[in-house]
């Protein structure tokens, strides 16, 4: 994994805008795995902004999400189709009909699970996976204990991440329990993971992402297997790296560091 400390959230967000930015300027039909959740929020408000000065386009670009709640109404301001509209896609030349995400009003969670891999496949895979991660180190809705090797499928959400999540609702109580998420396997499948954290609450989960083993119970460690993944974390979320100065001495000493 290359890690990349930079001062601050803003800072992050330029980072995470470049990569997606170069990613749609040098890959046709450009497929982009979007995250929810407030770590990518400064990154798309800078894409909507890069977007209105006619700097990018996404008028040839696939945007897939990562997961979805299962039993909350499509038009839930919380449902994350709602979510990403609202905060990113709506806002640039993205196609509506090439945002794609679980599909979760039919009752059939095994062929639904099933059609969305296809639909990945049938789109070539994603170029560049923007990841979030949780409290508890998950990516996407991956929750500890998830299988290394998992695919998209139904998961139950823990008490601490429907905790975590309640603030986006009226009450813990309306946090649904279940959802619909890609697996670690499918997320490893990306061309290349980009996972942005910042605030001194993701030092830990970062810590034992990038520096602990490689287990289960922080999906998030799966990405050290993953051959192009890039943490991108602010000083604060970076406070727990034991190898904080080697990481600052590789992204300063890179020739081309906008080559993430
Ligand atoms: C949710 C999402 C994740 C996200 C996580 C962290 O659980 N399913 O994709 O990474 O929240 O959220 P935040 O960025 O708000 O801390």
């Amino acid at each position: 994994m290359e890690v990349v400390i930079v001062p601050a959230p803003d800072d992050a967000a330029v980072l995470v805008a470049d990569v997606i930015g170069r990613a749609l300027a040098t890959v046709e039909a450009t497929v982009i795995g979007l995250a929810t959740g407030s770590s990518p929020l400064g990154a798309y408000r800078e894409l909507v902004a890069r977007c209105r000065r006619g700097e990018i386009s996404f008028a040839a670009a696939d945007a897939v999400l990562l997961d979805e709640y299962l039993g909350l109404p499509a038009e839930h301001p919380e449902a994350y189709r709602t979510f990403i509209r609202r905060e990113l896609t709506d806002l640039v030349d993205l196609d509506p009909t090439r945002l794609h995400g679980p599909e979760v009003t039919c009752g059939d969670v095994p062929a639904l699970c099933a059609r969305y891999e296809a639909l990945l496949a049938r789109l070539g895979g994603v170029d560049v996976q923007l990841l979030g991660i949780g409290a508890d180190g998950h990516i996407g809705f991956n929750e500890p204990g998830s299988s290394l090797g998992s695919r998209t499928r139904l998961k139950t959400l823990t008490a601490e991440t429907r905790r975590d999540n309640a603030r986006f609702f009226a009450s813990l109580d309306e946090v649904p329990h279940h959802v619909i998420t890609q697996g670690l396997a499918t997320i490893g499948d990306a061309r290349h993971v980009l996972l942005v954290a910042t605030g001194a609450a993701k030092a830990g989960p970062i810590a034992r992402a990038v520096e602990g083993p490689l287990t289960a119970m922080c999906p998030a460690s799966v990405l050290q297997l993953h051959p192009h993944a890039t943490v991108v974390v602010d000083e604060a979320a970076a406070a727990h790296l034991q190898h904080a100065a080697y990481y600052r001495s590789v992204y300063a000493g890179k020739p081309d560091w906008q080559a993430l």
